[in-house]
């Protein structure tokens, strides 16, 4: 009985190491923006004082067509002419995944900050004006999620 216990011993680390080593591969290797980071922790906790309204979106809109529609797209998909000519990495906020894991303080600070090829806007908009372009660049996302179910099919312009 005892020449046995080494052999069950081997037997059992055998038994317990396979599912370990199979469940590695499954692992998300999701690892993006690690450099929001460099957002204060308190800018990026900053509660929205604006709530998502009609006027909040019109008041966007002027800004996103002067700023950001070069870059992000007229409808925030990232294909922008300028974001083309430079080739630019730019995020498509048609994907509801896109800006989940991120809070409005967070673009807020980024849209007025600027962020690594993202210029900032600065004092060119007023605090109310920026966090009208949050709601406006979350907005994107909801619109097609209300469109269509698929998010990964060929968007119609
Ligand atoms: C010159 C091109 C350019 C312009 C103009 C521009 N952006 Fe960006 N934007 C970028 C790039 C590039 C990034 C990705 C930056 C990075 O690598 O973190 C970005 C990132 C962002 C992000 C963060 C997205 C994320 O998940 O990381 C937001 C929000 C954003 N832009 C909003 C705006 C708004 C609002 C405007 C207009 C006021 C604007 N941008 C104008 C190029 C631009």
């Amino acid at each position: 009985m005892y020449r046995m216990a080494p052999v069950l011993l081997i037997l059992l680390l055998i038994a317990f190491s396979l599912p370990a080593q199979q469940q590695q591969p499954s692992t998300p290797t999701v690892q993006k923006s690690s450099a929001y980071t460099a957002i204060p922790v308190a800018a990026a906790r900053e509660p929205n004082p604006v709530k998502v309204t009609p006027e909040s979106i019109a008041r966007a809109k002027k800004w996103w067509a002067l700023d950001c529609e070069m870059c992000h797209g007229k409808n925030g998909n990232g294909k922008g002419d300028t974001a083309q000519e430079m080739k630019l990495a730019i995020v498509d906020f048609t994907d509801p995944a896109t800006l989940k894991d991120h809070t409005d303080g967070e673009l807020y600070y980024i849209i007025k900050n600027g962020h690594e090829d993202m210029p900032p806007e600065g004092d060119r908009i007023k605090a109310e004006e920026g966090w009208d372009l949050v709601n406006y660049v979350r907005s994107f996302a909801k619109k097609k999620a209300g469109a269509e179910a698929k998010p990964d099919e060929a968007k119609p312009q």
